[in-house]
């Protein structure tokens, strides 16, 4: 049975053990259309084909704001490679391997960013949280909510035991973020990425869904 269909709450029972829940449970992209995740001044619906043109004006539109920290900016140099990113999006979700969310303006509906739980690995119930705001959208407090609604989703509707989250250790905006979700450090992960030509020590951080 594909990884999609199962339920979280399948159990295997090994002989002298307790059942074990397994595997995340993460609902269609059609179901979250049709109620996306609602926040006081966003909403998030999960990422379609059709939203190419819309991410990629909003990387054009704050290029030097994204590329310090995000390694793929560079590589996103034509509006094809928006298309392919969307396409990537829609496949990874419907295959089980992340779930990311075009966060939209409550009102406009304008695309302001995008927040997603990447790297899911059934097995060990976890994931990673990531996210990145235009320019212009951001110093409003719009990442804190999106991004808590997108923890609150993760643990309440996927399962999810263990979320990850990384910010390099001079990303002070994001850094503020992580902390405000309630992440714990864990510790850092020297040089753990290549942007531009800057290695990145990461502080990793992580919340469970026993945490307080
Ligand atoms: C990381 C990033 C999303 C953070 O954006 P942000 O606007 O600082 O985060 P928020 O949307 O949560 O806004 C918080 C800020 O808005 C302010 N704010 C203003 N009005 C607010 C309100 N009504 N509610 C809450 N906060 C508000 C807060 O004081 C806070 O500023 P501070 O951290 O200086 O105190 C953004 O800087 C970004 O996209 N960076 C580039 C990509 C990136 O680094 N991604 C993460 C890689 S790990």
């Amino acid at each position: 049975m594909p990884l999609k269909n199962r339920e979280a709450n399948d159990a295997i029972a090994y002989p002298g053990s307790q059942p074990v829940a397994h595997l995340l449970s993460i609902p269609s992209r059609s179901a979250i259309r049709r109620a996306p995740l609602d926040t006081a001044r966003t909403v998030l619906v999960p990422l379609e084909l059709g939203d190419g043109g819309e991410l990629w004006e909003a990387v054009e539109s704050s290029r030097w704001h994204l590329e310090r920290w995000l390694p793929w900016v560079p590589f996103n140099n034509a509006p094809e490679a928006s298309v392919r990113y969307a396409e990537a999006c829609v496949s990874d979700w419907d295959g089980g391997r992340a779930v990311r969310f075009a966060i939209r303006d409550k009102q406009s509906r304008e695309l302001l960013g995008v927040v997603g739980l990447d790297s899911c690995v059934h097995l060990h119930r976890s994931c990673e949280l990531g996210y990145w705001l235009k320019r212009e959208a951001t110093g409003r407090g719009l990442m804190t909510e999106a991004a808590r609604a997108c923890v609150d989703f993760a643990f309440a509707r996927m399962a999810v035991h263990r979320i990850r989250c990384a910010a390099a250790t001079d990303n002070s905006a994001s850094l503020r973020v992580i902390a405000r979700l309630g992440f714990r450090f864990e510790g850092i992960a020297r040089q753990a990425e290549l942007v531009g030509s800057r290695w990145l020590d990461h502080a990793i951080f992580a919340r469970l869904s026993s945490d307080e």
